[in-house]
């Protein structure tokens, strides 16, 4: 039976359909909504069925109709609590506003009774998700009734578009930042790999509850970006040889600042909490507020830690590279001083991974 014969086939004609009861299991028996009898909704429902893709139907008051098994897996993944109504299930991800104006958009005739809007779902051991939900309506009757009786809900997953906007627009800038600083070789790629190392191993950690599957994914691209502040710093002090002297130090440190202003825009603050306090110290001598101990933010603490061990690991005008146990006696030296002390417990634990990434990615022309 062709689609548009069993759109036109009366709604209370069911018998006819009866093996669709077989194929839609789980919307028959757990939801066993009236609109399910329409043989134009079950058609839908049987379509969706099958879909990688989570599609759900809605009745005029936005109760759920039917879900398909892949709108019900993501409803588990990320623990929203089962609810009868689209808005109390989403209750997490809209804001007041938003299910507002959705619930607005969905009765306005002029605008097409549809609405799109953009949910990001978030739990500690899934991915960030986000999808763009589309609404629209769905005519059941054979009249034209003033409103639709029920809505076709699409959850559409633009996390990686959205994620590879972002990081491409923001590697641009540190592309940019890097023909200003070029003298470092792959020191950014390995504070990467240092940070996400570090964060990976916190996650497994109740100390550390911040530490999600979000925060492993984004650290490392973060991490790398701690000194994209340079971009403003002017030449001759950036590339001078000698020592600075105290006016060229003070706008050195701005770049900490810079920084934050340039990564103020990126959607997650960690971002800004990498660039403005990669230079402040566990006990509180660093720059540019001398935050102390947990006032610096996890992730800044994690890529100080990064960013240090391979700044002496590397070979600078000013001093030797160091080897990879003279680097850890440092760090060692430094706990609860420069660093935070449980992050270089951490630190020991896994330094042999470290000076495995060191060597993995070293530099070309010696250190
Ligand atoms: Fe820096
Ligand atoms: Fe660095």
């Amino acid at each position: 039976m062709a689609m548009d014969e069993l759109d036109r086939t009366d709604p209370d004609d069911v018998e006819e359909l009866a093996p669709l009861e077989d194929e839609v299991p789980e919307a028959a028996s757990e939801d066993e909504h009236h609109l399910l009898s329409f043989p134009a909704l079950r058609t839908l429902a049987r379509s969706y069925e099958r879909s990688p893709a989570p599609y759900a139907l809605i009745d005029d008051s936005l109760r759920f109709v039917y879900r398909n098994p892949r709108f019900r897996a993501l409803l588990a993944i990320y623990e929203y609590e089962s609810h009868d109504s689209l808005l109390a299930t989403f209750a997490r991800s809209l804001t007041p506003e938003t299910a507002g104006e959705l619930r607005a958009a969905l009765g306005n005739g002029e605008r097409g009774f549809l609405w799109k809007g953009h949910l990001s779902h978030r739990a500690k051991d899934a991915p960030a998700h986000l999808t763009k939900m589309h609404i629209q309506p769905l005519w059941l009757s054979e009249e034209m009734r003033p409103r639709p009786e029920a809505y076709a809900v699409y959850l559409d997953d633009v996390t990686e578009e959205n994620v590879r906007h972002l990081r491409g627009m923001f590697s641009s800038l540190l592309e940019a930042s890097k023909m200003k600083d070029n003298d470092t070789g792959r020191h950014i790629e390995r504070v990467n790999l240092y940070a996400s190392r570090l964060a990976r191993e916190l996650y497994h950690d109740p100390r550390w509850p911040e530490v999600d599957v979000d925060f492993i994914e984004d650290i490392g691209f973060l991490a790398a970006m701690h000194d994209v502040g340079k971009i403003g710093t002017p030449d001759d002090i950036l590339n001078k040889k000698g020592p600075l002297s105290e006016f060229e130090w003070g706008i050195m440190k701005e770049h900490t600042k810079n920084g934050a202003f340039i990564l103020s825009s990126y959607p997650n603050p960690m971002a800004k909490e990498i660039a403005l306090s990669h230079h402040e110290r566990w006990n509180g001598s660093g720059y540019p507020y001398n935050w102390m101990g947990p006032m610096i933010p996890l992730a800044a603490r994690i890529t100080t830690l990064a960013d240090v061990y391979d700044a002496l690991r590397m070979r600078r005008s000013y001093k030797p590279a160091y080897p990879h146990q003279s680097a850890v006696a440092k760090i060692r030296e430094d706990r609860g001083i420069h660093f935070d002390p449980e992050l270089v417990d951490v630190f020991l634990k896994i330094e042999e991974d470290l000076a495995l990434i060191f060597a993995e990615n070293a530099d070309e022309f010696g250190q």
